[in-house]
């Protein structure tokens, strides 16, 4: 059993100390981290949220029974009783802020033993990420993931401090909802009063927001937890933290500068970077032709062309018919990787747009000796020129080309781009990319079911001037949605909401739910829009994705204290779990094999 605190308060935290502090008696407690025995002299790292100390037992100077000391291992929990003093010159660690003082200790308590941890806790050990999981109280020991947690929450910190500067109110919306179909898949919950009935967790709180907004709150924010039932990706968790905004008598541009503003702030606060405002703006349209994607990375150029037109009536009938059929080629200069790419690399490379749909990727390699290409031998030389000269191609150059439906062009080449960026180096550490992506499709097709689904969600204004592309054409209407990006990522959206009964059963009709469904679903909403409802709008983060980036991290995995893993399962607790009948019972539920 380990000792007992009584009358022992600490100081402070164990790198607060500075050389201020030389002199004075204090007490200290934390983790031994690293431990080496001199024999009468015993120096331990002495660890906790802070940093490190390093504390000295000295036998000569100790009260105590020395063998206590001896005994101590990693993980102990101790608590000490000393003197600061300065380091002699020699065993000064320049490296540490602390590195320049210790304790000299006088009294010892083990406040609580350890078993040896199943890892070192250190960063940068090659520890498997499932044995970090399950042991994540352990992993979360480790500096790096302390300084991620504490990032995290200088960040919420600030969006909170801004929020509520400008004017909103932090209001909590529900947790178990109503389930509304649309979306991802939702979590149920079941209710035990009322048999075979279901709450839903949360996929955001949007209506409940909208919903403040009818009832003059007037600007609300929340940072909160939503849930989502779908497949998981380093960016992509079933429960993750949106910081969350809806206000009042706003347009798109209004939203849009006031967490301009805001990101400008956090960054400040959080990591005394200075953002330049305003922010870049691109369209959907131009953001997906230039970078192939929605959430471009223009960190670096390696910009799609369209080069339909070239090859419209070529002879290379892959790249002819395609354009007959609707679809585009187009390629990416890939500069000077002529003279670095063996063939093998470039196959890897065919093979790896096919994981985006491309049937295949055709290349022409610009020598010295002239081209090497497996399809120019199908093109004219005028062909070749123009496409030549709309691509730069320069001795040294590889293009490459994909022809296909825009979606499967713009993901392959998009997916490329990124792909080429990361293999050339291209993208430079420290460099903050921030934009706006605007105007998106209000729908897109849904191949699976046959219909149109909301491209961002259902409550989505549509552009002033495509209302009545909301029926005549869908494919073509534009929504007043708006996304914010950080070097490639999403880490927010948003839009101008609809804030009229008559349109929201119009969008909820194109959609494809009859007026009965729609009014099943989403009555309480469009009931609310009948009683005086001002125009509104808003945006979510992703909190954790803007602290994965912010951090520097892999995955949002390493920004979240207890994250779930790729079959959503918690490895620590072993959450989902079954549970015993009694409490099936209770709700109502039979499991069918
Ligand atoms: P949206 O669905 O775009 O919008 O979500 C907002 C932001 O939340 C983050 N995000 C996620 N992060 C981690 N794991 C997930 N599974 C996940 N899903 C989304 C993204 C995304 O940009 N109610 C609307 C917002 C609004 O219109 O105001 C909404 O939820 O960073
Ligand atoms: P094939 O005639 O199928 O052997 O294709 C000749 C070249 O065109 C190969 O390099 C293929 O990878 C490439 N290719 C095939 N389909 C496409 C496509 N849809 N877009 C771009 N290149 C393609």
């Amino acid at each position: 059993m380990g000792e007992f605190l009584s009358d022992w308060k600490r100081t402070a935290l164990c790198a607060e100390f500075t050389t201020e502090d030389v002199g004075k008696e204090v007490t200290l407690m934390g983790w031994a981290d690293t431990r080496r025995d001199l024999g009468a002299l015993i120096f331990i790292d002495l660890r906790d949220r802070s940093g490190i100390m390093q504390v000295v037992f000295d036998e000569s100077l100790f009260k105590g029974d020395f063998s206590k000391v001896e005994r101590i291992r990693s993980e102990f929990v101790l608590a000490v009783k000393g003197k600061i003093v300065e380091r002699s010159e020699d065993t000064v660690n320049a490296k540490l802020p602390t590195g320049y003082i210790e304790v000299k200790v006088e009294e010892l308590k083990v406040l609580s033993k350890a078993e040896t941890p199943p890892f070192e806790i250190a960063d940068g050990a090659k520890v498997r990420e499932e044995l970090r999981l399950k042991y994540r109280y352990l992993d979360l020991r480790r500096a790096e993931m302390q300084k991620n947690l504490i990032l995290r929450n200088k960040i919420a910190n600030a969006a909170r401090s801004f929020l509520q500067d400008n004017g909103f109110l932090d209001i909590e919306t529900p947790m178990l909802q109503k389930s509304t179909p649309e979306g991802a898949r939702d979590y149920l919950v079941p209710s035990r009063i009322h048999a075979g009935s279901f709450y839903a967790l949360p996929q955001s709180p949007q209506l409940f927001k909208q919903i403040l907004m009818v009832s003059g709150f007037d600007r609300y924010f929340q940072i909160t937890k939503c849930f989502r039932d779908e497949d998981l990706r380093a960016d992509r968790q079933p429960e993750f933290t949106q910081i969350d905004m809806e206000l009042s008598f706003v347009e798109a541009d209004d939203v849009m500068e006031l967490n301009e503003r805001l990101m400008q702030y956090i960054f400040k606060e959080v990591m005394n970077i200075d953002i330049q405002l305003p922010l870049k703006r691109l369209t959907y349209k131009e953001a997906m032709e230039r970078f192939g994607s929605d959430k471009p990375d223009t960190r670096f150029g390696l910009e799609l062309q369209n080069v339909s037109d070239i090859v419209a009536n070529t002879e290379f009938k892959v790249f002819s018919s395609v354009v007959k059929n609707g679809g585009s080629v187009r390629a990416i200069n890939a500069k000077g990787c002529a003279n670095i790419f063996a063939r093998r690399e470039i196959d890897a490379l065919v093979e790896f747009v096919k994981i985006y749909g491309a049937k295949g990727m055709a290349w022409i390699s610009i020598k010295e000796d002239g081209l090497n290409s497996p399809i120019t031998k199908f093109m004219t030389d005028e062909e070749v020129d123009a496409i030549m000269k709309r691509l730069d191609g320069q001795v040294g150059d590889i293009l490459f080309f994909v022809g296909d439906k825009n979606s499967v062009v713009f993901d392959s080449l998009g997916a490329l781009r990124l792909k080429l960026a990361e293999r050339l180096e291209l993208i430079k550490k420290d460099t903050w990319d921030l934009l706006w992506v605007t105007e998106f499709p209000l729908f897109e097709y849904a191949e699976e079911e046959k219909r149109f689904v909301a491209k961002h969600h259902p409550f989505t204004s549509p552009m002033d001037e495509d209302i009545d592309k909301v029926k005549s054409d869908p494919e073509n209407a534009r929504a007043k949605a708006y996304d914010i990006v950080l070097n490639g990522n999403e880490i927010g959206g948003g839009s101008i909401r609809i804030h009229s009964t008559e349109l929201q059963e119009k969008m909820l009709e194109a959609l494809g739910f009859s007026k009965e469904e729609a009014w099943e679903r989403f009555g309480f909403l469009m009931e609310a829009f009948k009683y005086g409802t001002p125009p509104h709008g808003g945006l979510a983060y992703g909190l954790d994705r803007l602290a994965m980036l912010m951090a520097d991290m892999p995955s949002i995995r390493d920004v979240i204290a207890f994250p779930k893993v790729q079959n959503a399962s918690d490895l620590m607790t072993q959450a989902p779990d079954m549970v015993d009948n009694k409490q099936l019972r209770e709700l109502h539920i039979k499991v069918v094999e």
